[in-house]
């Protein structure tokens, strides 16, 4: 077969009048008199194709009344540039070819249960909202590679199958390896900091496994981490290159997806708070802001969050009413059809804007109540990292970390000998930490000790204290969470959005 067709996306770049032929589906269809339109998608984008009887003749155009949701076509036409049009331009169809009528398909333009959904999620990744977070995914995968390649680090593949914890041991999962148990990768970073003796800058790029059964919309069970690690690097210099690699992929990503962004609803300005120097802030000031006990220009927490609550106590009015004026107009027989369908549509979109109203109204005064109590040494909880950034409105850095919460390879800070290292990227608009990193200790002693009191196996980690052994140096790295990042990305509500196939505690198909 030869490649006669075009794709809807490289259409831009041809002439207006000129013939071309896509291959794709009907993703909508809409009829008037003589004339048949069809949202045509091709995965590389979406556009109108116009049927007419006139340009077809009687019989082709009967065939149009078999063109169901997702029917497979073959069409040829010319090509107009139109604003207004699905995509900004429409096809005026001179002959088709109808490859498959699709049975009737399950996913429609009613609103559908999550669950229903995830279910069909072999098709609701046809779904134009999907097709979106899909190509925003792949443009973050890219922007990340040539991030990475631009400055002289080499890509590795780090195991899947392990014989010891990276992480910590509670969320292994564990599976048969011939007479032996093996776990699933949890964080490839161990046999990244091999490699970074090696090759100096690398970074690895994989599925990585916790078998985390809290039911969260930022966890998966099966997620993919970019794990960069870098010798004679110290925690200053990482964060650096974290700050400056999330600007770039950011900026990149958003340059080259407007319409995705656009089929998103996505505002990009809260995106654009990338280009924001990112605060850094050692976890005990962070501890004293969530307190409340200092403030952040002039605001507190429990300022903020008191304000937060007035100002959704006034909405929450405001919404009532216009949907009591929306639901009038909505049911004004004397109005016209489209008219009561606008009103109809806005009122049950302000339905949903109070719902989240509502539940800002249910959490902001939880969150107050657990940042206020907040004690010091714990691992900050969702909320608590939600209202640290919504004082600050872009990426904070959240650094120096009591050592007894983190993993066994951070390195101690001489400075602050009951600190780490470490440091997490916590993401704006609530979408918490995307970033895991710091410095890894160099004392062999210090972390034989660590391995002992994480009741970790000894000997499952001889190579790794190798690496102390032999030409020991500074060195440093962190893990950028794919689906994590997506999610602000994109501004999901659920992290299960932002992968293909989802794993999480409750699913395990498709
Ligand atoms: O903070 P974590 O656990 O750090 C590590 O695994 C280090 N070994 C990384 C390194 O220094 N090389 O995980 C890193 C990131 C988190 O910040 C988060 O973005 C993501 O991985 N992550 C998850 N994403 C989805 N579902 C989960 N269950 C996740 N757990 C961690
Ligand atoms: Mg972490």
């Amino acid at each position: 077969m030869k490649n006669t067709f075009k794709t809807i996306h490289s259409l831009n770049q041809s002439a207006e009048g000129s013939i071309v032929e896509l291959r794709g589906w009907v993703a909508g269809r809409r009829d008037s008199k003589g004339l048949c339109f069809v949202v045509f998608r091709d995965g590389s984008g979406y556009c109108q194709c116009v049927f007419s009887k006139e340009q077809l003749g009687e019989e082709l155009f009967e065939q149009t009344k078999s063109f169901s949701l997702e029917s497979s076509l073959i069409v040829r036409g010319s090509l107009h540039f139109d604003e207004r049009q699905e995509g900004g331009k429409e096809i005026q169809v001179q002959s088709f070819e109808i490859i498959s009528v699709s049975e009737e398909y399950p996913i429609s333009k009613k609103a559908h249960g999550t669950d229903f959904l995830l279910s069909q999620r072999h098709l609701w990744l046809r779904s134009k909202r999907q097709w979106a977070i899909m190509q925003i995914r792949n443009a973050t995968v890219f922007a990340i590679h040539k991030f990475f390649q631009e400055r002289e680090f080499v890509q590795m593949d780090a195991p899947i199958l392990s014989s010891n914890a990276a992480e910590n041991s509670t969320e292994l999962f564990a599976t048969e390896y011939f007479d032996r148990s093996a776990f699933l990768s949890q964080s490839g970073q161990l046999y990244g900091e091999a490699m970074a003796m090696a090759q100096g800058k690398i970074y690895t790029f994989g599925p990585t496994f916790r078998a985390e059964k809290s039911k969260t919309r930022r966890h998966l069970t099966e997620f993919w981490m970019m794990e960069p690690e870098m010798a004679f690097y110290d925690l200053d210099m990482n964060m650096d290159l974290i700050e400056e690699m999330l600007r770039y992929i950011v900026n990149d990503v958003m340059g080259r997806c407007p319409e995705a962004f656009q089929v998103l609803g996505r505002n990009l300005e809260a995106l654009q708070s990338v280009n924001q120097i990112f605060p850094r802030i050692p976890y005990d000031l962070a501890v004293q802001i969530l307190r409340s006990e200092v403030d952040v220009n002039g605001i507190t927490a429990k300022s903020y969050l008191e304000g937060e609550i007035k100002k959704e106590v006034a909405r929450q009015k405001e919404v009532m009413l216009e949907i009591e004026e929306r639901e009038l107009a909505a049911n004004d027989m004397n109005s016209k059809k489209g008219v009561r369908n606008f009103n109809r549509n806005k009122a049950d979109s302000l339905k949903n804007d109070l719902k989240q109203i509502e539940e800002n109204l249910r959490n902001y005064p939880k969150w107050l109540d657990s940042a206020s109590n907040f004690s010091h040494g714990e691992d900050f909880g969702g909320s608590d990292e939600t209202v640290l950034t919504m004082l600050y409105g872009c990426p904070i850095m959240v650094y120096r970390w009591p050592k007894a919460i983190k993993a066994f390879y951070m390195k101690v800070d001489p400075d602050y000998p009951d600190y780490a290292k470490g440091v997490d990227v916590l993401a704006p608009e609530g979408y918490g930490e995307i970033v895991g990193g710091g410095e890894r200790e160099t004392d062999i002693d210090y972390l034989l000790e660590q391995i002992e009191r994480h009741d970790l196996p000894q000997n499952a980690y001889q190579w790794y204290l190798d690496l102390r052994r032999y030409g020991n140096v500074p060195h440093s790295g962190f893990g950028l969470g794919l689906e994590r990042l997506l999610c602000w990305i994109c501004k999901l509500e659920h992290i299960r959005e932002a992968i293909p196939f989802p794993r999480t505690s409750q699913r395990l198909e498709p």
